[in-house]
Formats: structure tokens, sequence, C-alpha cells
């Protein structure tokens, strides 16, 4: 097989197709345009929707393309050799043109002829029939006719040279709906023994690669409905970090000649006398340092859409990733900001193949560390707390740990380190992993749509909620009067709920009100600070500003007094142990959803952040 370089694989496939009658046509914008149904381009089909559905494209009927692609779906698997969370998609696309006669042997051409594969490796998998679906006998057939051609007597079977898979591996489409049908995957055997009896095309083992899937579109879903689309149309999809991984004969997309320079960068980084959990383990250095490479190469390219960190939708996806990077720096004992080296040779990497990303480069560059910074801060915060607790109770327990992570993102790793500095065990570590445990379930149980799949960090949303906790209560106490005070509270991953007296249920009005000053109180942008006070002070100032603090008595003698807005004459004042934003811009919208009468002249509402 031909030894190529990223670029040229991509070049070589673009230019083959073009040679079968296909236009070139540029990558799309990572964010969808007009489909909110996903955050990013997950496969090349989503710019090509409404062709596919039969809209004229004015290319024509074939054209072809690399498609940049985030998939966060995956996150978990990230570091192991194959998972990227962003990468390019090479397509070549049938618009009711060419079906799976040529489609397939297109394929084929490609990678033994183009690429030099070896054929005796090359493995195919076909939809085998469901639900009423038929067995995709054509494309069986064409494979059958193709291998023969190279005098290969393909049988279709278990363990064979063809072999059959229902709608879990041969059908695609999204899950919202759309053009969909079945597919047929091609593999390319490394060589490696199966892993056992049952290994098969659909094992993830490694020693079968997919390097690339012919979809026929020919359905449409529509709810749960599956119908005709009237129209055969061809996707075919093929992971150019994976095939160039091949080609390359490396064991991982990281080593490949696009990516190694970043991850020497990372290597370079990371101090040489490392130990993760006090034992020096390559295995996990390695995956921390591919997590930084993919994490931050992911974050250039968002960034270069003109998407920047938030609280929502893809700037907190953006934002996850960027700070997920820095916890696996501070893994690797990096002590100083690392991220915007990292982003530079990223940047470089693929400058050739998006322009953009050189154009904008300070400002890429100039985000992610802004980030980093911001996330550093955050943590600083958490080993205070910690030399808190020490000071308190001399000692820390697992649980101590546990709530130091996700009250302030403060990783084990290094709760651990610093205690071992100062010759101090944890104590009862295990229960760092219990608490954590019984929290995963909690969240799981809870958690759903678009942060699923580990991105998903619940103490940050729980800050969030309890910031907005006292802006709702400062709102409340405006509309309604200064009898409102905080008479419960409880804030869960998907909303906030407060108790406070009132006689009467509030109007729609009133509740109109409370929502909007809450709102203005965001877009205004105020930041939020605190200071810490002998009690009796503290509700000095409370009392200055005529606000109220329910449950005095439970303060310990120095108290925070937390300000949201400018000190003098501040939004909210609150007796509160924290922690909160920052800064209210980055609690998104505020939406009360729903009230309740719980008796005893004390009303519930119910509120979420959008
Ligand atoms: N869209 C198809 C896939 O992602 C090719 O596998």
């Amino acid at each position: 097989m031909k030894d190529l370089k990223y670029n040229e694989v991509r070049r070589k496939y673009l230019d083959f197709f073009k040679k079968k009658g296909h236009a070139e046509i540029p990558s799309a914008p990572l964010v969808p345009e007009n489909d909110p149904s996903v955050l990013f381009v997950n496969a090349g089909m989503f710019p090509l929707a409404p062709f596919l559905l039969g809209e004229k494209h004015p290319k024509g009927v074939r054209l072809t393309n690399a498609q940049r692609c985030v998939r966060t779906g995956d996150i978990d698997k990230v570091g192991d050799n194959s998972h990227c969370t962003s990468f390019e998609m090479l397509g070549n696309w049938s618009l009711n043109d060419y079906f799976k006669e040529e489609a397939i042997r297109y394929t084929l051409e490609f990678f033994v002829e183009e690429l030099e594969l070896d054929i005796n490796n090359i493995y195919a998998s076909v939809f085998g029939g469901e639900d009423g679906i038929p067995k995709d006998e054509v494309s069986i057939l064409v494979w059958k006719n193709l291998f023969k051609e190279y005098g290969i007597d393909a049988k279709v079977g278990k363990r064979e040279r063809i072999q059959e898979f229902g709608k879990k591996d041969n059908w695609w489409g999204l899950d919202s709906g759309g053009p969909c049908g079945p597919d047929s995957e091609i593999f390319y055997d490394t060589g490696k023994e199966p892993c056992g009896e049952n290994c098969d095309l659909s094992c993830d083992c490694g020693k079968y690669i997919e390097i690339g899937n012919n979809v026929f579109m020919e359905y449409l879903k529509e709810g749960d409905n599956l119908k005709p689309l009237g129209r055969h149309n061809v996707d075919f999809g093929g992971g150019l970090e994976r095939i160039t991984a091949l080609l390359q004969g490396v064991n991982s997309v990281y080593e490949i000649d696009i990516y190694k320079p970043i991850l020497e960068k990372i290597q370079e980084i990371t101090p040489k006398d490392i130990k993760i959990g006090g034992n020096v383990n390559s295995e996990e250095i390695l995956r921390s340092q591919r997590i930084i490479v993919d994490h931050i190469k992911a974050a250039t390219w968002i960034v270069m859409d003109d998407i920047v960190p938030s609280n929502n939708q893809q700037g907190y996806i953006l934002k996850r990733l960027i700070r997920r990077a820095v916890r696996h720096g501070r893994k690797l004992n990096i002590t100083e900001t690392f991220t915007a080296e990292i982003a530079k040779v990223a940047i470089d990497q693929f400058s050739t193949i998006y322009p953009n990303l050189n154009e904008k480069k300070e400002e890429i560059i100039k985000v992610i560390k802004e980030e980093e910074i911001k996330f550093n801060n955050t943590l600083e915060n958490g080993l205070k707390e910690l030399e808190n607790l020490l000071e308190k109770k001399n000692k820390i327990t697992g649980e101590d740990a546990f709530e130091l992570y996700e009250t302030y993102g403060l990783p084990l790793e290094v709760t651990e380190e610093i205690l071992t500095e100062k010759n101090i065990a944890l104590e009862d570590r295990q229960n760092f992993f219990s608490a954590q445990e019984r929290h995963q379930e909690k969240s799981r149980s809870g958690s759903k749509g678009l942060f699923k799949g580990g991105l998903a960090d619940t103490s940050e949303i729980s800050t969030k909620y309890h910031t907005a906790t006292h802006l709702l209560l400062a709102s409340l106490r405006r509309v309604l009067g200064d009898h409102v005070y905080q008479k419960g509270s409880n804030i869960t991953h998907e909303r906030l709920r407060l108790d406070f007296p009132n006689e009467t249920k509030l109007t729609q009005e009133e509740l109109k009100q409370v929502e909007d000053l809450v709102n203005s109180a965001i877009e205004q942008e105020l930041e939020v600070t605190f200071e810490e006070h002998p009690k009796e002070e503290a509700l000095k100032i409370i009392e200055k500003h005529s606000s109220t603090s329910s449950f005095k008595e439970k303060y310990p003698d120095i108290v925070k007094v937390y300000f949201i807005g400018d000190k003098q004459s501040p939004f909210s004042v609150e007796l509160c142990n924290g922690p909160h934003v920052s800064n209210t811009r980055e609690l998104g919208k505020f939406k009360i959803v729903k009230q309740e009468n719980i008796g005893a002249g004390v009303k519930r509402i119910k509120a979420i952040l959008e």
C-alpha cells in the first residue's frame, strides 16, 4: 500500500472522484445552518440534506468533499487509537444518479488501485434485512462480482469475506429523521489474531478497521415511520484520519503525520518526572496527552467558526473541551499555561487545508488561552477551600475530596498531590468513588439531551442555578416586598426551586416582572464577588442593603457575604458559602416554569436556565 501524507490522501481521494465526474465542494462550517437538531455537523450528510431530499444542487448530481465533523458522543473513547472529537470525513455523493453497483466499484477501485491496499485483506459488510426491510441482495452480488474480478471467490456468512448484519451495524440515517437506508461498509484486515470465536467485522478489537461506508439512501424517516424516498442517493463516508493511519502503518490516529507534531509538542511540555496517582503509568500519560491533542485541536476548529466558550450549546461544548484538556494538563504535572502552544501547532498543521485557521490564528489562541486562565482561577479557589478544610479539620476524607471536585472542579489527583506534599494521607479514599457513583447515578437519571456523552459537568450547572437563586430572591423582594426570604431551596441539574413566604399566589404579571428583573440582571453582566466578615459585621452589611438572611444561626463566626453587582448598590446581597459564577452573563436565559402553593403561606417557584 502507498505511504501517503494526510494531505496527499485527501487530495488523491478528491481528485479520483473528480475524474469520475464529481464536482468538488468545500467543507461546510461546523455549526449546521438552519438545523437546530444537532450542535455540530457530525457527518457529511448534514449540509447536503436538502439535496438528498430532492433540491437541485448547483454543482450537479455528483459531488465530492472532505467535511469537517465534530462528534462528542464518543468522548469517553477519545484517547484510544481511533476516536477523535473532530475529524474530516471524505465523501462522494450521488444525488439520485449512480447507485449500488457504481458506488461500491468506485470505493473498491479507490482503495485497491489508487491507495494500493491488498485486496486479500479487504472485507465487506452488508445489510442482512430487518424489520420487514429486505436483505440487500444487490450489494452482495456487486461485492461478489468485484471480488471475482480479482480472482477471489467471496462467500457470504459469519467470518466470510462478505458478512451480513442488521440495522445496528448496517443502516444509516439521523435519529431525528430524514433520508436514510441500508449501508455497506468496507474493512481492512490488519492481520491481528482474532480476539475470539465471535470476532467478526462488527468487533471493536482492532483486527478489522472500517475504512469507509456507502449508504444507499432510498428511504425517508418521518417520526417512527419509514417510507420510500422516491430517490436513490449514495452517501459515502470515510474517516480520513483512520485511512491515513492504515497507510502510514501506525497504531493510532495520533501518530499520523498531521497529528504527530501536536503530540510531540505536548510530550515536550510534559515534565519528565511525571507521576500519575503516585505511579508512573506510561499508558495513562499517553492517553492524557492524546486527549489534550484531540481537544485543543477540536477547539481551534470550533473557534475558527466563531464560537466562543459559554454556557450554552456549542459554546458550552467548547468550554468543556478546553477545560478537560487543562485538567489533563494538570494531571501531567504541567504547571504553566500550555494550551496556546498546543493550539499554535494544531493551527499550523491544518492551515494549508483551512487557511482561515491561519488568518484567525491570534484570535483563536487568545480565546483558548483565556478559557484556560479562567479555569485555572476556578481551580485556585478549590485549592483555597482545601486549605480552609485542612485548617478546620486537620484531615481530608474521600468525601471531602469529592466535594472539592464537585464544587470547584479540583481533580482528585491534585488534592492527593497537595496532601502528599504535606505528608497527610487522604482518609477513606474509596469514599471519593462511592460519592462519585452516587452522584453519577443521580445525574444520569436526571440528565438528558444535548450534554450527554461525558461533557456534562453538573457542578457547573448547579453553580449557575445557585447564582440564579440569589437573583430570583432579590427580584421577588423587589416585586413583592421585604417580607420575602428564602425559606427553602433545592437545586438539581435541571432546575432551581425556591420556597418563600407570601400570602397570595403571584399573578401572571408579577411572575413576568420577576422573570424580567432576573433576566435584566443577567443582561447587565453583573460581577459576582464576596467578602469575608465576622458574623455580626456581615449581618450589618445585609441590613444596610435591606436584604435578609434566613439561616443566621447556622453560619460560622466568619461568613461570606456575596454581592451581585456594584458593591455600593448591589442587585443582591446574601450570606452564603458559595460557590457562584463570577459574572451573571454566564447564566443564559432565566425562565420561571412553575408556581405552587405549598401551604402555610409559603409559595414555591421552579425555574430553569436556558
Ligand atoms: N454518513 C455515513 C457515515 O457516517 C457515511 O457512516
